[in-house]
């Protein structure tokens, strides 16, 4: 949601998870194909954007929300950065900006956090620059900042393959949180140790030449299909997951974390993207403020949230 107040331009950027995440072949590019159910969550960062300074300026300054606070990235790996700075070379927007942004979705998490940030600021700058471009050009600037990046502009749950880019939406409003259907709960669990995309990609890559080989695939139809039913009963996985438990061995992080998620009452627990965070997901919002009060004694983020619905920002 993009709302003008008195300070400039504020936009929400929601976290995600991943229901379910195949990671398939490698790509002649270096990326994998990839099969994945992306829910956009109704938590996440705050960007507000001003306009501030001599033409070429850019200040981004971040509040740190949750966890100990992070350096800020160098500008070159800063995802809000790159984003105005193609969005400028695009459209030859030159105004100098301040962007405030309230940081909430821990880094390294598996939750998109750097990559709705980045997709948020291209919504941001093409309101604030008045430039309006199209949908599309927004995905394909997009695409260049992240794989993750193009199912923010819109979020809400979708189906999502390609690299990242081709994206299905799924509307399933038994997922959505509202008082006649009840909707369902997410709680999402972090250790505080962040996980690195590409270096979680190559771990899984020398783990299936050596020892698993890669599954077969059930089709979008039969997992989409499944979405709108039992949350007991979805068949989806994460590909990381068999790998990092392998990796971290018996009573390891990730799987204390997943047993304690089923323990408070989840109907389905997993992992979120190439981790470290797991999220349980509960038809029983009590359930999940329970679990929330047990888990955040132990983990250092620990926190209850609800599917987004998409957004029409175009
Ligand atoms: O696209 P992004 O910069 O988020 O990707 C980070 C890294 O994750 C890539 O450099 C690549 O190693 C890995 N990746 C991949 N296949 C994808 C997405 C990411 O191998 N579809």
């Amino acid at each position: 949601m993009i709302l003008f107040v008195m300070s400039g331009l504020t936009i929400k950027a929601p976290a995600k998870i991943n229901l379910h995440l195949r990671v398939k072949g490698l790509r002649p590019d270096g990326y994998h194909e990839l099969e994945s159910i992306f829910l956009a969550l109704d938590y996440g960062d705050i960007l507000t954007f001003s306009i501030a300074g001599e033409d070429g300026d850019l200040d981004i300054l971040t509040g740190w929300k949750t966890g100990r606070a992070q350096e800020n990235l160098p500008q070159e790996k800063n995802l809000i950065y790159r984003a105005v700075s193609l969005f400028r070379a695009r459209t030859g927007f030159k105004k100098g900006l301040r962007v405030a942004v309230e940081k909430h979705i821990p880094l390294g998490g598996g939750l998109g956090g750097g990559s709705s940030d980045a997709a948020s600021a291209l919504l941001a700058m093409n309101a604030v620059s008045g430039a309006n471009l199209s949908h599309s050009a927004l995905t394909e600037m997009a695409l260049k900042l992240g794989s993750d990046v193009p199912f923010f502009l819109s979020g809400g749950a979708a189906w999502v393959s390609g690299r990242g880019e081709k994206i299905t939406p799924l509307t399933v409003s038994g997922l959505l949180h509202d008082t006649s259907s009840g909707g369902l709960a997410v709680v999402l669990v972090n250790s505080g140790t962040p996980s690195g995309t590409a270096e979680a990609f190559a771990l899984l890559d020398r783990r299936r030449a050596h020892i698993v080989p890669a599954a077969e695939s059930p089709s979008m139809e039969k997992v989409t299909g499944a979405l709108g039913g039992d949350p007991r009963n979805w068949p989806f996985t994460n590909d990381f997951l068999p790998v990092f438990l392998e990796d971290e061995g018996v009573n390891g992080t990730y799987s204390r974390i997943l047993s304690q998620l089923r323990e408070t009452g989840a109907d389905f627990s997993g992992l979120s993207g190439a981790g470290s965070t797991c999220f349980g997901i509960f038809a029983d919002r009590e359930l999940a403020k329970e679990a929330i009060l047990c888990l955040s004694k132990q983990w250092s983020f620990a926190q209850l949230t609800f599917p987004l619905a998409r957004e029409s920002k175009q």
